[in-house]
């Protein structure tokens, strides 16, 4: 019979027997997806790995465990063979073309009557890639194809434009430490459909040059305030560009409500009567140290991490952190914003029972092509800081864990 081009279709799955033959790698990949469709399956192997078997444990599949026999595919309506016994898959591969099961073989794909496509998903759509002669089946490049479409739709590189349907209203985004690659791929198709970004200081600059000629971008620090507080001009100029009509990204460094007055834009914004979706991002607390490589946690040396804002000093009367408790953790103590204060901020520290040895690292601009760290204890970090001429933004991370990693110095 002539070779004909395989014939696309979308099977639709839900509460419908499955049946497959083996546990191993090849079930492993094949079994989310299944699952994620909603089918009835049902799993025939003497063994599994141990992820398929977690799958068991969770009722998400029946597994039964032996042998594939005769008969194993009743009811069903669509098999998968992913064994390793070549008599059983032949055997179930005859049962399912007696049946008129579709069938599916990951040992000889060219006696299968199905083969599975390359699969991504963005927004909603499927994309699925086949090869459409079977003697050039290559799977690494419906793979490769797969992910240039899919790739291309997160990023907005590829757009289509009958379904490029604008998130109304306004979407607060956290851009990340500052790499353009740290930023969600949520928040990067966001910015991408974007006709107003306000933008702050921090974050991921260099997405902002991507963007297409007729995207207005504000820098928020600019946003003339008047008589206004700073946060609520910025909010002003969110309510107005929304009120256009016009989407609007707020882009924002690390997670939005991180320090970041997220929360106070999301509230003026629901007064306002205006959507809002809120897209997190990346924390620097986490992700600069990270950088640096220093862990927040480290098995055997810190069960814990508290951030804080070093933003005023421990004898200042608006600081609302408990320095004497903090003192007191065994664990990573990461502060944010505190490189004027950390001279400060490091005596309230010893003054309060921490050893004047603990480790201390500033990490200075993390996951930026000016990343820096400079490494010092409690009791010299004040003078380090000055000396080495550190400048926000800086993560100070102070703990054990500073002298884990290889860079540890200390
Ligand atoms: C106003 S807070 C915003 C934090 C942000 N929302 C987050 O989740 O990362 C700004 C502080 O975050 C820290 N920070 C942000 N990005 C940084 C980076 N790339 N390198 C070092 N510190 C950074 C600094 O301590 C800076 O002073």
């Amino acid at each position: 019979m002539a070779e004909h081009p395989a014939y696309p279709v979308g099977l639709r799955l839900t509460g419908r027997r499955v049946v497959v033959l083996g546990g191993g790698q090849v079930a492993q990949r094949r079994l989310p997806a299944l699952i994620a469709a909603g089918a009835d399956i049902r799993l025939v192997s003497p063994e599994a790995t141990p992820s398929v078997e977690a799958m068991a444990d969770t009722g998400e599949i029946t597994w039964e465990r032996r042998p594939y026999t005769e008969g194993d595919l009743a009811g069903a309506w669509y098999v998968l063979i992913a064994t390793s016994d070549a008599e059983a898959a032949e055997a179930a591969s005859a049962e399912a073309e007696r049946h008129r099961v579709w069938c599916v073989r990951s040992d000889d794909a060219d006696r299968a009557t199905a083969w599975t496509p390359a699969t991504g998903h963005s927004e909603g759509v499927t994309v699925a890639v086949l090869t459409t002669d079977a003697r050039h089946r290559d799977p690494r490049h419906t793979a490769a194809i797969r992910d240039a479409v899919v790739e291309g739709l997160r990023d907005g590189t590829l757009v289509a434009p009958h379904r490029r349907t604008r998130t109304p209203g306004i979407a607060l985004v956290g851009g990340g430490p500052g790499d353009p690659d740290l930023i969600t791929v949520r928040g990067r198709r966001l910015l991408a459909e974007a006709d107003v970004v306000i933008a702050d200081r921090l974050g991921p600059r260099d997405l902002l040059a991507e963007l297409p000629p007729h995207v207005e971008v504000i820098d928020a620090a600019k946003i003339p305030y008047g008589r206004f507080m700073a946060q609520e001009a910025i909010n002003n100029a969110l309510i107005e560009h929304a009120k256009q009509g016009k989407a609007v990204v707020r882009l924002k460094g690390g997670d939005p409500f991180v320090f970041g007055r997220g929360m106070e834009e999301a509230q003026a914004l629901a007064e306002a009567g205006i959507a809002c979706t809120v897209v997190p991002g990346i924390s620097s607390s986490v992700s600069v140290p990270g950088a640096a490589g220093i862990p927040v946690t480290h098995r055997g040396v810190a069960h814990e991490f508290t951030v804080v804002s070093g933003h005023v000093a421990p004898d200042d009367e608006r600081s609302l952190v408990d320095w004497p408790s903090l003192a007191k953790l065994t664990g990573t103590l990461v502060i944010l914003m505190g490189v004027d204060k950390i001279g400060k901020i490091a005596e309230a520290l010893v003054a309060h029972g921490k050893s004047p040895d603990t480790p201390v690292a500033l990490v200075q601009e993390g996951t930026t092509a000016a990343q820096r760290r400079v490494d010092a204890t409690l009791a010299t970090v004040g003078e380090v800081a000055v000396a080495q001429e550190v400048r926000p933004p800086a993560v100070i991370v102070v703990g054990e864990v500073v002298a884990v990693g290889p860079h540890g110095t200390v």
